[in-house]
């Protein structure tokens, strides 16, 4: 998500860019930096490492020399796309990108047709919403590796009502927005379930499918689950229980558990709040989460639940991680409190060797942390009942970095900081004050962590670091070139052990850089990739991550705006992660003008790689470009039509894996 809303100081820009955390906790940009000064030492080995790796593979030296050569020493042979930014979408050559699923498109069977000049409410509940992040791919039927029919799990993270209804702009649009709009908005918000299967090498979208299901902010019952369930700050005027709240904010990016369900991440839940908090007694929590301080929709105009002086527990029942199982289109949603309340990112979700499950967690915004969380139970392969509820008991910890390891700091009410001295009466406060609680204990403030993803292959864990542009000069020592850091990184946490292996439940971890984006031919960004890195092979704010079957790291971006500086569009790179081709990006695909990039998910055998085109036409075009005026009108291209949020497959036109 990069939104544009009036900031404090009366410029516009992204609320995610300005920290709200008050502490002065190490930054770990400075870590960062002096981890990097040592590596600068293996500059130039990666040929020699390639050799080296392949050796006994039967391959000869002089194919395997030819080979390397032609990729770079990368495993990925594919023929990047061209950096640059224009109205459409570009894919590599010898591959195709299909669209499945756009904004308006029919989702549930009783849809009606898409009427771009009459957007009605109650359509919406049944149409694919807006602005896709997230996609998760479950194979059909549960518990197979069916890598061409399944069911897509897809986020609708907002709304962009410059480019869904004539006459407004991106300045105007709350003044002018109506009743019968923020209406619309909450429909257009939640979550897409879509039936798809392949066809003749195309993915289309199955048409009245039992598993079809629109989830929305206006009318999708939810339960609360695990520790703040039923908690007096959980309570409202229309849900005296604390344990039901209707419907999920700012849903960004996710996961996958290992028996079949959903996570869904509430991010910028903080921006639907109005009102004016400041003299309430949840005041210090909203400052925290930056609720009610610069709303950027109506919606509390309108809607009393989202103004915090009618409501004020409301924002409480937001910014969780919620877990729904695709399988079961008539299942109840369950927001998981034990996991912590935070501008979550998305979710990795990994079995641990003794059985127990982890969960890492990015809170994206300047200066927050990264989290984990074990359970208490185990997970049983052959009892999906008992996973259902492993997510509700367990321990959440906290990041803090140092120059060689991460230690994961415990989140328990009484222990440490957490206790009555500093207003936690229960766990039940921990959870719903996750970051006040990490300020106390320590945590490191990182630079906007985004999404994060364990490798299967090598059971590293990748975590992208988007940017930070508001931390200043003197925040870094003098050796550090990246303060600011418009352009972000991507770390990896290295639990002890190996390969699948790993045990992410131990309380120390080590840890490495994959890469520094930017641009390595301007020395002003202090990029750092693989010396065989092409002119196309560099990114700039990595968001969100997919793994393929072979353990190679896929990553993609969102600049904003920033493009205009950079001069690229988003898109999708790939890298290997070990040998030769290490932190060697090269870009498959780039989405068109003032979209970012979002959702890149693979079929299981890696044949298909499903992305998400997320608010095309709206960043940092102009000021003026709206729906009336749209920078591009993608993917219809047609009169009338704006721009159109959707769901592409990319395959490769012989069949193969992605990137080969
Ligand atoms: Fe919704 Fe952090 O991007
Ligand atoms: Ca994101
Ligand atoms: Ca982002
Ligand atoms: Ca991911």
């Amino acid at each position: 998500m990069t939104i544009s809303i009036k900031l404090p100081d009366g410029t516009y820009g992204d609320p995610d860019d300005i920290g709200s955390n008050p502490t002065s906790n190490e930054s770990f940009s400075t870590i960062v930096e002096r981890r990097l000064s040592r590596r600068d030492a293996l500059k130039g080995f990666a040929a020699t490492a390639a050799i080296t790796a392949l050796s006994g593979t039967g391959v000869s030296h002089l194919a395997m020399r030819e080979a390397l050569a032609q990729t770079g020493g990368s495993t990925l042979t594919f023929t990047e796309v061209a950096q640059g930014v224009d109205d459409k979408h570009h894919v590599s050559p010898g591959y195709k990108a299909n669209i499945v699923i756009r904004w308006g498109d029919k989702v549930t069977a009783d849809a009606p047709a898409f009427n771009i000049n009459n957007l009605v409410a109650a359509d919406q509940d049944k149409q694919f919403g807006y602005n896709c992040d997230f996609i998760g791919y479950f194979p059909l039927p549960a518990g197979s590796a069916n890598s061409d029919n399944g069911v897509l799990a897809i986020n609708h993270e907002y709304t962009s009502a410059e480019l869904m209804w004539s006459g407004l702009t991106a300045k105007n649009k709350n003044d002018k927005a109506t009743k019968e709009l923020t209406d619309y908005e909450l429909s257009a918000h939640g979550m897409s379930f879509v039936e798809v299967r392949k066809e003749g090498g195309d993915w289309k979208t199955v048409d009245g499918s039992r598993y079809n299901r629109r989830i929305s902010t206006a009318r999708t019952p939810m339960e609360v689950t695990g520790v703040a369930a039923g908690h007096n700050r959980m309570k409202t005027s229309g849900d005296a229980t604390g344990k039901m709240v209707i419907g999920t904010l700012n849903n960004c990016a996710g996961g996958k558990t290992p028996w079949g369900t959903v996570i869904t991440a509430e991010e910028n839940f903080n921006l639907y709040f109005g009102g004016n908090g400041t003299t309430l007694p949840e005041a210090d929590n909203y400052k925290r989460y930056g609720v009610s301080q610069n709303s950027a929709y109506s919606w509390w105009k309108f809607h009393d639940r989202f103004n915090v002086e009618k409501e004020p527990n409301e924002p409480n029942r937001f910014g969780w991680l919620v877990e729904i199982d695709p399988y079961d289109p008539a299942s109840m949603p369950k927001k998981r409190t034990a996991l912590g309340r935070a501008k979550h990112e998305g979710a990795a979700i990994v079995v641990a060797p003794d059985g127990r499950v982890v969960v890492y967690s990015g809170d994206d915004e300047a200066g927050d942390y990264i989290y984990k969380f074990i359970t208490t139970g185990r997970y049983d392969a052959n009892n999906r009942a008992a996973n259902m509820t492993l997510l509700d008991s367990g321990t959440l910890y906290v990041a803090k970095f140092d120059e060689k390891t991460v230690n994961w700091l415990p989140l328990v009410f009484g222990q440490g900081p957490l206790t009555p001295a500093n207003k936690f009466e229960s766990q039940a406060d921990v959870a719903i004050e996750t970051r006040r609680a990490a300020d106390l204990v320590g945590a490191t403030k990182m630079d906007r962590p985004e999404d994060i993803d364990v490798n299967p292959v090598n059971g590293v864990v990748y975590v992208a670091l988007t940017n930070n542009t508001g931390r200043k000069a003197e925040q870094v020592d003098a050796v550090n070139p990246r303060g600011p850091n418009p352009y972000g990184h991507i770390i990896e946490l290295i639990p002890p052990g190996e390969g699948g292996r790993r045990d992410h439940t131990a309380m120390t971890h080590g840890w490495d850089i994959l890469l520094l984006a930017g641009n390595p031919k301007n020395p002003d960004h202090k990029a750092r990739y693989n010396a065989n890195l092409s002119d196309n092979g560099w990114l700039a704010a990595p968001d969100n991550i997919a793994i393929d079957p072979k353990g190679r790291v896929w990553i993609s971006s969102d600049q904003g705006s920033a493009w205009k500086n950079t001069n690229i569009a988003d898109g999708v790179w790939g890298t290997d992660v070990t040998g030769a081709g290490r932190a060697l990006t090269k870009r498959i695909f780039r989405v068109p003008i003032g979209a970012e990039m979002c959702g890149p998910e693979f079929t299981p055998d890696g044949k298909t790689l499903f992305v998400a085109v997320q608010h095309p036409g709206a960043d940092g075009v102009n000021e003026d470009q709206n729906f009336d005026n749209p920078a591009t009108r993608w993917p219809d291209f047609q009169a009338g039509m704006p721009p159109r949020p959707s769901v592409v497959a990319i395959t490769k036109d012989d069949g193969g894996d992605i990137g080969a």
